[in-house]
């Protein structure tokens, strides 16, 4: 529709139905045709706020949000569309690796792939908005939802959320294939206090800016039609009502002109923060704050006339709320076609197509990262007897948190494709234990039951486990995280597997010390018992509907790990936050020198995490020869190139993840040790080699300095390129004004 026409029927609509389109209410109001119960009752909403509302949280199916549509366009005064929104987190009904994992793969075009996917299979169901990228940065592994973010760098983050939202909302957004991108959530809730989802966040405004906010703006720049708050507290402010960050940072420096969602109920949470008065206040507070609309909280449609009426808030407040609701729904085109994309016959043929379960199986293949390989256990020696055992060796459950969209049943698992793919093994295979301890509840997870054993049935899984190690020649144990143990409100205090499937590895490691550990999981864990006993480690996340199959391939060798950590797995708990790029302190512990007394370590563990971010093995060796630079100093606007030759010095051939690091030696304030600024992956050949060659640009040097303003500053800078952020050879230039 043409702006003028759009601004024709804004003019028409009454205060009510302005109000309406701030509001979002759950699908299950709709489907029920507008039987005011539960939560929604509680809500202190009606029957005509539903019929007035302008969108639907989680509904989806084409034949359902048709219907929806239908009855509700009919009722509404004005016949304004809804938009219908909905969690796609890591693909629709074809389910990919988790974000986290994504990020393992360091490969951006593969998540842009990945989303451009599930908005094809989404939309044709009945979607518009997704709620994804999450671009939060995390640094503490406790925090459950680290799975649904691309790990510890600003700059990998940044990268990611850029591509993700490319994916879903490709060129035109009227297109029937595409959703719009919502970027999440604004901002830093990945900061919360102790991993704790929910608490408070305690960031000084630099680390905000120079760590936490850039993944965002990433999301935002790429185009992103939609931004949600976050549940927590910015400077004491809950984020959904604060000011300063939603109409400075976000609308002025950010320049976002798009949507502003709420968080569930976020609105309503900021009277239990202690900092709205009441529903009326809150509301107030969040549309001063210019949040559009409100999800699940109730107070916009409860209250928002009433503060009108006692001159509490501004028309003009509502009123740009609603407009840029409508903008949305029109660049949709949903104006001209309510039913955008929506085809049963066209949904059919897309979801699980062949073409997308490819996709799915190639990014969980590009995700999975090699931790551990001693004596080059992987790949697997053919003519072997191997044994699979562990909980995951016949499961489906691998699809993430975020995965109710998807059908476990159309899961592979590890079990069902190695009984297709080794054929040159002997393979056999067994559970060994439950998934979780018999005494670990899943409480609160609704509809969700494991199955039980009593005691006498979990001993014989483990000997069966026993005498089926000893005729092996090796065991393959799959193990890890229950997929419900990660995702939003699942912290965790101790990071380690169940303790059940640990006391499984220890059994057979007395049997038979050949053990390949394969780890689910949706955050680091602490591994260090593991990584005693077995092997090798294969860190495979939760890699999705084609799981089974990329994890049997790569354990045979029909394709070589190449992920590396885009989140450092600490050595334990008390070590956290662990991130590379950390600040040095004024008294460097220098690895070694351990009975320096007064300097930063602990008298108990090493200052370094087990596995550092952007770590990770493969099957062949590459060597990287010391970085070199084109010249030693640069002036502004001029680029300096730094090279490394890379050279796979083994027998076979494989992929590496070359990355560039920057250190600024002295600044106005104290700079990370280190910063990714540029990788690229390269595959070899045995023997091959090549030069790899970064553009290193005046633009990647800026950060906030003392005076608040974001720009580089005069003096040296070292340059480190390597395969991990462990890389300590370096050189070294200079950065000169004129
Ligand atoms: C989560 C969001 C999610 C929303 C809607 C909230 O609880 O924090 O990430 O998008 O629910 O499902």
């Amino acid at each position: 529709m043409e702006n003028s026409k759009l601004q024709e029927l804004f003019n028409e609509l009454s205060i009510e139905e302005k109000i309406g389109q701030l509001f979002q209410a759950t699908g299950a109001v709709y489907e029920e045709e507008a039987v005011i119960s539960g939560p929604v009752k509680e809500l202190g909403i009606n029957e005509r706020d539903i019929y007035l509302a302008g969108s639907v949280l989680g509904t989806m199916g084409a034949k359902k949000t048709k219907q929806i549509q239908k009855k509700y366009m009919e009722k509404h005064p004005h016949h304004i569309p809804l938009l219908f929104m909905l969690d796609i987190i890591n693909g629709y009904k074809t389910v990919y690796q988790i974000p986290l994992g994504q990020g393992a793969a360091f490969e951006p075009e593969l998540a842009r792939k990945c989303a451009s996917m599930a908005a094809r299979e989404a939309a044709a169901d009945g979607l518009h908005v997704t709620f994804s990228p999450m671009a939060d940065l995390v640094r503490d592994a406790r925090w459950g939802r680290v799975m649904e973010a691309t790990g510890e760098d600003v700059y990998l983050n940044s990268v990611y959320a850029r591509a993700m939202v490319e994916g879903y909302q490709g060129e035109d957004l009227s297109d029937k294939e595409t959703l719009a991108a919502c970027v999440k959530h604004f901002a830093g809730y990945g900061a919360a206090e102790a991993g704790r989802d929910y608490n408070t966040v305690e960031l000084s405004e630099r680390t905000l800016r120079d760590f936490y906010l850039p993944a965002y703006e990433s999301g935002i720049q790429a185009g992103a039609e939609l931004v949600m708050t976050s549940f927590n507290t910015i400077d004491g402010i809950p984020a959904t009502i604060n000011k300063k960050l939603m109409r400075d940072v976000l609308r002025k420096e950010m320049g976002f002109d798009g949507v502003l969602i709420s968080d569930f109920g976020a609105i309503g949470e900021t009277i239990i923060h202690g900092v709205s008065e009441d529903r009326a206040d809150a509301a107030r507070r969040a549309l001063e704050a210019g949040v559009d609309i409100d999800m699940m909280s109730g107070v916009y449609p409860q209250t928002l006339c009433q503060l009108l009426d006692e001159k509490k808030i501004e028309l003009e407040r509502i009123e740009e709320c609603a407009w840029r609701v409508l903008k949305l729904k029109n660049k949709l085109g949903l104006f001209e076609n309510p039913y955008k994309g929506v085809d049963e016959g066209v949904a059919e043929e897309q979801i699980l197509c062949q073409e997308h379960k490819e996709l799915a199986e190639t990014m969980a293949t590009k995700s999975f990262v090699l931790l551990e390989n001693k004596n080059n256990i992987l790949p697997l020696s053919k003519g072997k007897k191997v044994l699979f055992a562990g909980p995951y060796v016949n499961r489906q459950e691998m699809l993430g948190a975020w995965s109710f969209t998807g059908d476990i049943s159309d899961t592979i698992t590890i079990q069902q494709a190695a009984e297709k793919k080794m054929k040159n093994y002997e393979v056999c295979f067994c559970q060994g234990c439950p998934i979780l301890p018999k005494e670990m509840k899943l409480d609160g997870f609704v509809n969700y039951k494991e199955e039980e054993f009593t005691e006498k049935e979990i001993e014989k899984m483990l000997t069966e486990a026993e005498s089926k190690a000893e005729q092996a020649d090796v065991v393959v144990l799959a193990l890890g995280e229950h997929f419900l143990q990660s995702g939003e409100a699942t912290s965790r205090a101790m990071i380690e597997i169940p303790e059940n499937q640990m006391k499984l590895l220890e059994r057979i490691e007395k049997i038979n010390p050949n053990i390949v550990v394969v780890l689910f999981n949706g955050r680091p864990l602490d591994i260090r018992k593991i990584k005693q006993r077995a092997k090798a480690i294969l860190e495979v996340w939760m890699p999705g509907t084609m799981g089974g199959n990329a994890i049997v391939d790569m354990l045979v060798g029909n394709n070589a790990p190449s992920g590396k950590l885009p989140m450092s797995f600490p050595y334990c708990v008390g070590q956290i936050p662990v991130h590379y790029d950390e600040l040095n302190t004024g008294r460097v512990h220098v690895p070694g020198r351990d009975k320096d007394r007064y300097v930063s370590k602990y008298l108990d563990i090493e200052n370094k995490p087990l596995y550092a971010f952007g770590y990770g093995l493969t099957y062949t060796d590459f060597h990287i020869s010391e970085p070199v630079l084109n010249k030693n100093t640069m002036r502004k606007g001029e680029k300096i190139v730094a090279s490394v030759k890379v050279k796979n010095c083994g027998e076979r051939s494989g992929a590496e993840t070359i990355q560039l690091y920057i250190h600024d030696v002295a600044a106005s304030v104290a700079r990370p040790k280190k910063q990714l600024k540029g990788f690229q992956k390269i595959e070899l050949q045995p023997q091959e080699e090549q030069e790899v060659s970064f553009a290193i640009s005046e633009e990647m040097l800026r950060f906030t300095r003392e005076d608040g303003v974001f720009a580089s500053e005069e003096g040296e800078f070292e340059v480190f390129i390597g395969n991990s952020s462990e890389e300590e050879r370096k050189t070294k230039f200079v950065l000169k004004d004129a």
